[in-house]
């Protein structure tokens, strides 16, 4: 099989950075800064032993389209959702970086070694710095990630395209969460726990978990099936200022993604995820995050 990007399998290390960017002028010299990511993260990796850097680098699909490979099937733009006080824009992006790591000083000088070159070529247009938060805890104090694929073999079996000329690819979802903190906070536990669907502590699924619930609204099965996803999403911010969660995910189809947001965002039966009267999504975007030998082949 094809080998996915290194950071895609391997569970998050406690530090992330997710860059989105336009393509501005000459996409050739961007795509070789792209296909020499991998190498510059290898170089800190051999100078700094404890880093764990890791990396991969997805497109949006006009840009992919643009570089004439053919396009992976049900490759789509995201679209805006929902209606009211309850939305998701979509705001694009040609070229995802995302980094991983096990210190925040590594990933941001890997994005300025990775830009220095190319600067007049790229507009930054979002450049979010992801930190574990506590126990694996999201900003609302829920742990985030209980139900995530787990073991190498599971996270394969929904992160990576199986067969085909894009097979070890990925399809990425990516939507940067503004989280009202006090609003949440004046919500008591059990409430809390009736918007996520868990328990607080300890993250147990509730007897009986409310539709409208965020575990209502994503836990979806299709003929039996769960639909999964592989998620990579960190808590971000400052006090002062924005916080909340850069969502991220992977997976071997986008059709997960659509019917997960299909159902957060009312589409699917009216009902919308409760968890989005605390949070509102700033950014939304589709990538695709080809294998390395593909990467390497453009
Ligand atoms: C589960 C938080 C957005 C998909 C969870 C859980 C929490 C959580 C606390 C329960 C523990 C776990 O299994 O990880 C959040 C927050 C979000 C957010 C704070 C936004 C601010 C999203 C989005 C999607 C999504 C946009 C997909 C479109 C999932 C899935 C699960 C999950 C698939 C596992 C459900 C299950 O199988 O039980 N999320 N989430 N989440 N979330 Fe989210």
């Amino acid at each position: 099989m094809a080998t996915a990007q290194p950071l895609i399998l391997p569970e998050a290390g406690p530090f992330a950075l997710y860059v989105v960017m336009k393509a501005t002028g000459d996409n050739k010299a961007l795509i070789e800064r792209c296909q020499q990511v991998h190498t510059l993260v290898d170089e800190i990796n051999s100078q700094q032993p404890d880093a764990e850097l890791r990396a991969s680098i997805a497109f949006g699909k006009t840009f992919w389209a643009s570089l004439e490979k053919g396009l992976p099937a049900d490759f789509d733009d995201f679209e805006a959702l929902g209606e009211g006080q309850v939305t998701a824009p979509a705001t694009g992006g040609d070229v995802l970086l995302h980094l991983n790591s096990s210190r925040h000083d590594l990933n941001f000088y890997l994005l300025r070694q990775f830009i220095s070159p190319i600067a007049e070529h790229v507009e930054i247009m979002d450049e979010t710095y992801g930190f574990k938060y506590l126990d694996s805890r999201d900003m609302t104090d829920f742990v985030d990630g209980t139900e995530n694929p787990k073991t190498l073999e599971a996270r394969q079996d929904v992160a990576l395209i199986k067969e085909g000329d894009f097979a070890g690819g990925s399809f990425v979802m990516l939507q940067r969460f503004v989280h009202n903190l006090p609003a949440w906070n004046r919500l008591n536990i059990q409430a809390q726990e009736k918007v996520v669907g868990r328990t607080k502590p300890d993250s147990i699924e509730l007897e009986d978990v409310p539709a409208a619930s965020h575990v209502g609204r994503v836990d979806i099965k299709e003929e039996g099936k769960g639909l999964k996803i592989v998620r990579h999403s960190l808590p971000y911010g400052s006090v002062s200022g924005d916080h909340g969660l850069l969502f991220i995910a992977y997976c071997h189809t986008q059709h997960n993604f659509k019917v997960m947001l299909e159902s957060m965002y009312g589409h699917t039966d009216g009902k919308t995820d409760q968890l989005l009267r605390f949070t509102t999504a700033v950014t939304g975007a589709y990538f695709f995050a080809p294998s390395v030998e593909v990467l390497n082949s453009l």
